[in-house]
Order: C-alpha cells, then sequence, then structure tokens
C-alpha cells in the first residue's frame, strides 16, 4: 500500500502505509515505540509531531490529557499520517529487537466452543506459522463487522478489537483466543454470537509486553474476567519450558459470578508438567447480592495474593491481565503494600 514516510528524531525514518497508524507502522518496521493497550486508553504511545500532518482517529481518546493537548502531544496509536511526518517518538523496550513484528494475516475460524455463558474460545487457522510470545494480543478484525467510514484520508476500516492468544506459538498457524460477550458491545457480540466455522478474521498483531520471560523465577498469574487467555497462555508456556518439572505456579482468577468460573481445566491441563499448579478463584458478586451457589472466596481477587499466601512472593515473576480497574489494584498492592519490584510485575492494559 502507497503510504507515507515517517522520519524520527533520532534519524530513523519507516514507512507507513495508507491507512496504518504511526504506531503499528514503527512496530511493523522493528521501531520499538512504546505502547501498552494499541487502541487510545493508556497515554504510553504519546508522540510530538515536528512537522506533517495526521488524522487522528479519536481526537477524544482518554489517553492524553488536556495538558497533554496543550503541548502539542498526540497518541501514536491514533495517528494517521496525511503526509510525510517527522516525529519525536519514545523508545521502546530493547527486547522487542529481533521480535516478530505485528503483521496483517487473513484467518479462518475452524471452531467455536462455549467455556462459560459468555466466554467463547476462538480457533483460527492462518496459512503461515503462529508467531507470537504467550502472553501477547492482536487486534482482531471479522468481515462480519460493518465497515466504518472514517474521515479524510482516513481509510475506511472495520472495528477491531484487543484479543489475547490463549494457545501457544506453533508452526501449524493455529490462533486460539477467548473472547468474551460485551454487553451493548460494537464488536464483541459479533464475534460471540455470530462467528462460525468457515468465517475469515483478519489478525493484526502479536502486541504486548506481558509476555512470558525466559527466567528461573516461579511464576504467580492474576487474572480477571477476559484477561484469562493471555495467562492461560503463559500458564502454557511455563509448562512447555524444558525445565518445567521445577516450576511453581501459582494462578489467581476473579469473576463476577459463579458462572463465570472455568480457569480450572487449564490449571489442570498444565499441572502435570509443573512442579505444582495452584489455583484460587474468587468472585467479586457479594453472597447477599448472588443466589450462585459459590462456597469459595468472595472478594477481589487480590485481597487474597500476599505474603501469607506466597512467602516468596517478592521472588516471583508476577503476570496481570484484566480490566483497568482490576489491573490498576493489582500492581498498586503489589508495590505500594508488598513492596514488589515492577521489574517483576507483567501487564498490559487493555480498554
Ligand atoms: Fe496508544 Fe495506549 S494510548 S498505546
Amino acid at each position: 500500500r502507497v503510504g507515507h514516510r515517517v522520519t524520527t528524531d533520532d534519524g530513523r525514518s519507516f514507512d507507513c502505509p495508507t491507512g496504518d497508524t504511526l504506531l503499528r507502522a514503527a512496530l511493523r518496521a522493528g521501531v520499538a515505540a512504546t505502547y501498552e493497550c494499541n487502541s487510545g486508553g493508556c497515554g504510553t504511545c504519546k508522540y510530538t509531531l515536528s512537522s506533517g500532518s495526521v488524522h487522528q482517529l479519536d481526537p477524544d481518546a482518554p489517553g492524553l490529557t488536556p495538558r497533554d493537548k496543550r503541548k502539542g502531544k498526540m497518541l501514536g496509536c491514533q495517528s494517521i499520517p496525511l503526509t510525510d511526518c517527522e516525529v519525536s517518538l519514545v523508545a521502546g523496550e530493547a527486547w522487542y529487537d529481533g521480535h516478530t513484528p505485528p503483521r496483517h494475516l487473513r484467518a479462518q475460524v475452524t471452531d467455536v466452543a462455549s467455556l462459560t455463558h459468555d466466554l467463547r474460545e476462538v480457533t483460527l487457522r492462518t496459512d503461515g506459522p503462529a508467531d507470537f510470545l504467550p502472553g501477547q494480543f492482536a487486534m482482531l478484525s471479522a468481515d462480519a463487522v460493518p465497515v466504518h467510514h472514517g474521515s479524510p484520508g482516513d481509510a475506511p476500516r472495520r472495528l477491531e478489537r484487543a484479543y489475547s492468544m490463549s494457545n501457544l506459538p506453533n508452526p501449524q498457524g493455529v490462533w486460539q483466543f477467548q473472547i468474551k460477550r460485551v454487553p451493548n458491545g460494537a464488536v464483541s457480540p459479533i464475534f460471540v454470537d455470530r462467528l462460525a466455522p468457515g468465517d475469515t478474521v483478519t489478525i493484526d498483531g502479536p502486541y504486548g509486553h506481558a509476555h512470558l520471560r525466559s527466567t528461573e523465577r516461579d511464576v504467580v498469574v492474576v487474572a480477571g474476567g477476559s484477561g484469562l487467555a493471555p495467562m492461560v497462555s503463559v500458564a502454557r508456556g511455563l509448562a512447555a519450558r524444558p525445565d518445567a518439572a521445577r516450576r511453581r505456579l501459582d494462578f489467581f482468577y476473579g469473576g463476577r459470578g459463579a458462572q463465570d468460573m472455568c480457569a480450572g481445566a487449564f490449571v489442570e491441563e498444565v499441572s502435570a508438567a509443573l512442579h505444582s499448579a495452584t489455583l484460587v478463584e474468587a468472585v467479586s458478586t457479594p453472597a447477599d447480592a448472588a443466589d450462585d451457589g459459590w462456597t469459595g472466596p468472595r472478594g477481589y481477587i487480590h485481597e487474597l495474593i500476599g505474603f501469607d499466601s506466597l512467602p516468596d512472593l517478592a521472588d516471583r515473576e508476577i503476570y496481570v491481565a484484566g480490566p483497568p480497574p482490576m489491573t490498576d489494584a493489582v500492581v498498586r498492592m503489589l508495590v505500594l503494600d508488598l513492596g514488589i519490584s515492577t521489574d517483576n510485575i507483567h501487564y498490559d492494559k487493555f480498554f
């Protein structure tokens, strides 16, 4: 696709195909720009435009504060270049070098399975291999989702959403996603209720920093709601390691009610390969508001994590995925209350 040339203030340059965002074009070209959500919510991809012009997909995206706007900051994940541009990007983590850059891939739905009343596991197949790291995500759009015509310079696009892979990378090109129906959502009900084997989906990925690290540490994962998928992938990745028989996994999963609890089968699946795998599940709906037969813990999942239950918590690699308020609460508790090093905590915020 013809597009525009983007030059960074530290002398790098890359092509931005028509309709692609500045952030994604940078990542596709191997330029490690900082980002988290890829969808306008977190503000991590802020940059300054020195020359040229861009179309902003959502000028009111919550990732920019009024102060950012006054200072002329913009979001790379919301900017589509309309001309050649010069920009000042914040350099990302060094790990990105040599990693699989995000690509557009056409995929076919091969299976749709129900995990709970509103959570489906969708299996896709691409022609090439499924290259990603356990814990990463991709942006999905389906042909069943209507095309959205944006502003001038903005190519017609389908609405897309970020979903994490729940399986492991593989040469066969199999991608599995767990997709939760968001009531009144514009995209997820189509994925959950209408996708069927044979349908076509576009995968744009992989993205994300909360991938399984290759350290010797034992692992804690904390998942809430739709954050289950990346944590299942991290658990599977740990179990696939050559030293898996020496590794311990503690899996915490929180949902609204008893009908959301489905992590047990996944933890059971990985437990045979690991030294130990424990599961703690909690539902957040108070007992007096629910008649669901749940006899386990009630409350927010992070309330169950601490040195009492995990005396070596400070020496663990900790992965967190879930709705932003939950992720914030977990990370705040770990860092501020328990003094855990931020180097040991990995998460991507979704909005
Ligand atoms: Fe752009 Fe989050 S706002 S990556």
